[in-house]
């Protein structure tokens, strides 16, 4: 684990130029989990260069998954002599999305045993929802030395539907279900663009899946056939790293181009912006950001589900709207424990307002001054490097560990539209 900082000189010089986002953090994992069901080649491309691929690649391979081709985005991945059921408990308590890899363990091997998955601390996070499913699907649970082990001779197909609409629920029961006896129907499934992607890289290997994308998927199972190679899955881009680069362009103004992202998966961060006063250009795979006159406040930032507000957003545009004219409220629904970073911004100079666990009100205009923070978890991490870049005077972020499990290279690329950001060795 890196033991860096970085060192941050905040300014009010207009950001130029453009920088480019990676793969998506949350679509490449469970690509990569995917892996497990299938005996083919399965080529890997427009990977980022971060510690959750790393992680995880570490996982597959303890579980007898071999790597070949790696270069610094692609690798081939082959899953047809996979060993063992057990997910390495010193790396699953690491990354949420270990969870993900545990559906299709079962499905291929009959049998799974994890640990409580780690990850960011933004509340409870629990996986219930994940135990719920396994079970309809006919699975047995057992605690074993404080990890959970499910098993199941052969998994069926159940009707689930998630009292709550979670991305990795339904991502990991889309992944148990395809190689189950019979059909699975998903209800009240969630939206978020992984899923139909996730969804069609499956079906290009001989998967059943219909209705991804939508609140109802349908999957029918092989009946136990492993998936076919070769394959290839190319990761989308994040819709997160462009949604904060978008932040950041705006909160010190100027004039930068975000490329290679898919605009339209930040639909509503961008009439946000828009409603801010902040100009948005979008093509393609591109978004022009300007700023130059004042922000203006907005009523409400809800967070919700896909095609809503995202909650990895919430952070960096918090940090925006302490530039606003004004009085903006922000209301998280989606994790309880996602506001905590507001104390530190205070102490950076916010005025920011605890209204209860989940809504705050930034009161606006303030200058931040730059001072010594930790990351916290991996997006409140970038919010405090935006912080740090609109700030006076110098700042010192630490932990930044956490920002490299999901940012490639995140300094490179804001010095090149001018951050003046450096990673220090300690
Ligand atoms: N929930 C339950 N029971 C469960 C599962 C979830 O109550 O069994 C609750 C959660 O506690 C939360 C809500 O359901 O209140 C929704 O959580 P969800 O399950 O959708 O979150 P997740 O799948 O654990 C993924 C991303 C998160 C992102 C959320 C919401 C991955 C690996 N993680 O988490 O990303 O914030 O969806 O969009 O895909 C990040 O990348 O930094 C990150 C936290």
């Amino acid at each position: 684990m890196t033991k860096a900082t970085f060192h941050i000189s905040g300014s009010s010089k207009p950001l130029r130029g453009s920088i480019d986002v990676r793969g998506a953090k949350n679509d490449i994992l469970k690509g990569l989990a995917a892996v497990l069901l299938t005996k083919g080649d399965i080529a890997y491309k427009n990977m980022p260069q971060i510690e959750d691929v790393d992680r995880t690649l570490e996982l597959l391979a303890a579980l007898g998954v071999r790597m070949t081709g790696k270069t610094a985005r692609a690798c081939m991945l082959n899953a047809s002599h996979i060993k063992g059921h057990i997910l390495r408990r010193d790396i699953a308590e690491q990354i949420r999305a270990s969870i993900v890899l545990a559906g299709p363990l079962l499905a291929r091997q009959g049998k799974v045993r994890f640990p409580f998955p780690g990850g960011c601390v933004l509340g409870k996070r629990p996986i219930d929802l994940f135990v719920r499913g396994w079970q309809a699907m006919g699975a047995r649970v057992r605690v074993v030395d404080d990890e959970y082990e499910f098993s199941a001779s052969r998994l069926h197909g159940a009707d689930i539907t998630f009292y709550k609409v979670s991305v990795t629920g339904t991502e990991a029961m889309m992944l148990s279900a395809v190689l189950a006896h019979g059909t699975t129907t998903l209800r009240n499934a969630a939206l978020e663009p992984e899923i139909p992607h996730l969804a069609d890289f499956l079906n290009s290997l001989g998967a059943h899946i219909s209705g991804a994308g939508t609140s109802t998927i349908v999957i029918e199972g092989t009946g136990g056939s492993v998936l076919e190679g070769p394959g290839e899955f190319v990761t989308l881009p994040d819709r997160i790293e462009a949604g904060s680069f978008a932040a950041l362009a705006a909160a010190r103004g100027g004039k930068v181009k975000i490329t290679s992202c898919n605009p339209e998966h930040l639909a509503v961060p961008i009439e946000i912006l828009r409603e801010m006063g902040v100009r948005v250009t979008v093509g393609k795979d591109f978004m022009l950001i300007e700023r130059t006159g004042k922000i203006k406040p907005i009523d409400m930032i809800k967070t919700r589900e896909y095609p809503g507000f995202p909650t990895d957003l919430q952070a960096p545009f918090t940090v925006l709207l302490t530039r606003a004219q004004g009085a903006s409220l922000v209301f998280e629904t989606i994790f309880e424990g996602r506001l905590a970073y507001v104390d530190d911004l205070n102490r950076m100079g916010a005025y920011i307002t605890p209204c209860d666990p989940h809504r705050v009100l930034v009161n606006g205009p303030t200058e931040l001054r730059g001072r010594r923070v930790e990351s916290p978890d991996i997006r409140a991490g970038l919010a405090f490097v935006i912080a740090a870049a609109i700030a006076k005077g110098p700042s010192v972020l630490e932990g930044i560990y956490k920002i490299d499990r999901g940012y490639e290279k995140i300094e490179a690329r804001l010095r090149r539209i001018g951050v003046d950001i450096e990673r220090k060795k300690s």
